[in-house]
């Protein structure tokens, strides 16, 4: 039995077991002398090395490569060995701790990151709209047709289109199972994808395309209303329906003696001066619908559909989608007692335009709702890297009832209402400097601190810019949105200049709100201006996609569309994402003048001629006022289109620069002794205090 092994097989059992490793033979360690180094004790155990007795003849003055154990501890233990071991040691652990402070010091010193909905643009999609790539297999079309409706399968395929843009969160217009009587904002299943836009396979597609090429998703949310054609309110307008005790109080209920017997004056947003309560004879009780009949308000005072609207969200968010916008917030409750809402003048018709919604807009208790949907949100948001984004669809024409919706501190809403106020302008008398200074003015100055803001000009309910305020005003608008504090959304089509398409016939015609909505314009050829390839596009293509597409945009320099795409990009500068805003006042025609500015920084200057008038062009000279504050020169960074006097480039002189009309220009230049808001003459703003930091290169609470 071999006695050094410490596994011994024993033969007699056939058995493993462990046997003890014997003590060494005086013999073996006797017979060699492995080292003639008499301080150094070793082979105290008595094993000898096999390498032991190689070396043994070798000479060395010193440390050597390989040495074995024994020489290494023989020398280690040496004074000067002791030291440079300790020093080294010393150096290492100073090291270590000063990494260390290092990093504590810059997480106490860099502000808050900005998150995607701060740093991207948010390009909205009206999916029917956007690219029909896709048609229900159902429909039976031949190979090569489809079915002139947009679809997530046509989103899949433009994504790259939002790289070349630069955007990075796309809103979509909802794409639930719906009816389509108000465009799928009346929703018959608020967990389903409607077939027509690719189904839940298509989404489960587009989620994953969006987020491996780091993009996010906002979906809309709408939780004021269904479609009549749901599932609940089918069962809610039934008595005799099976499941008419569980659905019975689903929606906003109250009983009439006939359906003569309109309980108030509630008038609905959409059919103007026709009633806001629909008689259903099954239940001789009316409904309460703020839109269309066919989109009954669901009851948001019982707790189970608020249980189910949270449910509804958290469905969204375990699929991955990042966000909502959440529709038509304002109509979330109703005055329990049903009293009529005051009327403006009692001698004209009742209709919407004709009362006050004290009753049906914005009543109390709607905060609470929001809120407790950012809460569940936050809940949803704990990972590093994901933040489940709200904006909020209000419009009011009061400043404070809009703001409300950021919440409070204890009880945070959305991360920004929709701001209207510049879709809201009245072209006519609105689209001017004093106007557009006063509305942003409005909005910063209201705004609770630390919050942040967005703009937008256009969306899917109103007429779209171009055709609001020309082509020139809409490059000034870009301008404008693009480079003040905040987050700039803007709407499919925005960047190319599409205008409302204002021919269509009767047959198609399927809302007031059908000119802004009509196909995307990707191309100039053939018939669908890239819609489809073979399709009879569910509202007609605008005839103006011959000479406004995408395509053809790409090609030219000073297009919309290049615009656009410089404007991006420079958005994603510092100075524009957390620097001060100041507005400034220009004595000169009708001129937006404002400043971006961060310490360690140079600053920009946004100038933006109103005037749209031949005899437009204005003479600027920025010294009057703010002389003490400027070089004597700057240079043109940026125009929203060229002509002759302006260009990129160009030196522009403080004293005396003649603006072209309805032009947008940035000025880039070096600070003087004292930056607009430390002057203490001018109103600015700013999220969070920060500077730059040229030497370490970083930007720094300050
Ligand atoms: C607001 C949406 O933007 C609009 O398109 C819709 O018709 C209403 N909410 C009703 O849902
Ligand atoms: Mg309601």
């Amino acid at each position: 039995m071999s006695s050094n092994n410490a596994y011994v097989n024993d033969d007699a059992v056939g058995m493993t077991s462990f046997s003890t490793v014997p003590e060494p033979t005086s013999s073996s360690s006797s017979e060699v002398q492995p080292y003639e180094l008499d301080e150094v004790k070793i082979n105290e155990s008595g094993f000898k090395s096999s390498r032991s007795s190689s070396l043994s003849s070798i000479d060395h003055d010193g440390p050597y490569a390989g040495m074995p154990k024994e020489v290494l501890l023989k020398y280690s233990r040496q004074k000067k060995f002791v030291w440079a071991r300790n020093i080294l040691f010393g150096i290492v652990i100073l090291t270590i701790l000063t990494l260390i402070s290092l990093v504590i010091a810059i997480i106490v010193i860099s502000p808050p990151c900005l998150d995607y909905w701060q740093t991207s643009p948010i390009y909205q999609i009206y999916p029917k709209s956007f690219k029909d790539s896709w048609s229900p297999p159902d429909l039976g079309l031949p190979d090569g047709e489809t079915d002139g409706i947009g679809d997530l399968y046509g989103v899949i395929d433009q994504l790259s289109y939002f790289e070349e843009l630069g955007v990075r969160v796309l809103w979509l217009n909802p794409i639930y199972e719906s009816p389509q009587k108000d465009n799928g904002y009346d929703i018959s299943d608020f967990r389903a994808i409607d077939e027509t836009f690719g189904g839940m396979d298509a989404m489960d597609k587009l989620i994953e395309e969006i987020h491996n090429l780091g993009m996010k998703i906002v979906m809309d949310f709408v939780p004021n209303h269904s479609s009549n054609q749901h599932k609940w309110f089918q069962a809610s307008s039934d008595p005799n329906h099976e499941e008419y005790d569980t659905y019975k109080d689903y929606y906003m209920w109250v009983a009439g003696a006939n359906a003569n017997d309109i309980p108030n004056n509630w008038v609905s947003e959409f059919d103007n001066t026709t009633s806001a309560w629909t008689w259903n004879a099954a239940r001789e009780e009316f409904y309460y619908h703020g839109f269309y009949a066919e989109q009954p308000d669901l009851n948001l005072r019982n707790s189970v559909v608020k249980e189910e609207l949270r449910d509804i969200l958290r469905f969204w968010m375990e699929k991955g989608v990042d966000g909502f916008r959440c529709d038509a917030l304002a109509y979330m409750l109703e005055a329990e007692h049903l009293r009529d809402n005051p009327v403006v003048d009692s001698a004209l018709p009742v209709n919407k335009a004709n009362i006050y919604a004290d009753y049906t807009q914005n009543y109390k208790g709607v905060h609470d709702i929001v809120a407790d949907w950012r809460a569940l949100l936050d809940e949803y948001s704990t990972e590093p890297g994901v933040y489940r984004f709200m904006q909020t669809e209000v419009y009011t024409d009061n400043i404070e009832e809009t703001l409300r919706y950021y919440g409070t501190e204890r009880a945070p809403e959305g991360d920004f209402p929709m701001n209207f106020l510049l879709i809201t302008a009245d072209p006519d008398t609105e689209w001017n400097a004093t106007s557009m200074s006063g509305k942003v003015l409005e909005w910063m100055r209201n705004m609770p601190a630390g919050r942040w803001p967005s703009w937008t000009v256009s969306n899917h309910d109103n007429s779209r810019l171009p055709s609001r305020v020309g082509w020139g005003l809409a490059r000034c608008a870009a301008v404008m949105i693009m480079t003040l504090p905040g987050t700039p959304g803007f709407y499919y089509g925005d960047e190319i200049g599409m205008t409302d398409n204002n021919n269509i016939p009767a047959d198609q015609s399927n809302d007031f709100r059908d000119p802004e909505r009509t196909p995307m314009q990707w191309n100039g050829d053939g018939d669908f201006a890239g819609f489809c390839e073979n399709c009879e596009p569910w509202l007609p293509v605008n005839q103006d996609y011959v000479d406004i597409n995408v395509e053809d945009q790409r090609a030219d320099s000073d297009s919309m569309l290049q615009m656009y795409k410089r404007l991006i990009s420079l958005r994603q500068e510092m100075v524009y994402q957390r620097g001060y805003f100041c507005m400034l006042e220009v004595q000169a025609g009708n001129t937006l003048a404002f400043i971006r500015e961060l310490p360690g920084l140079s600053s920009r200057l946004v100038l933006i001629n109103f005037d749209e008038s031949a005899s437009g062009d204005s003479t600027i000279n920025m010294n009057l006022e703010y002389d003490r504050y400027l070089p004597a020169t700057g240079t043109v960074t940026f125009v929203s289109q060229s002509s002759g006097s302006v260009e990129v480039g160009r030196q522009f002189d403080f004293g005396g620069f003649a603006l072209p009309a309805s032009r947008g220009i940035i000025i880039d230049f070096e600070r003087q002794d004292t930056l607009f808001h430390e002057g203490g003459e001018n109103e600015c703003f700013i999220h969070t205090k920060v500077c730059y930091d040229k030497a370490l290169g970083i930007v720094k609470t300050c």
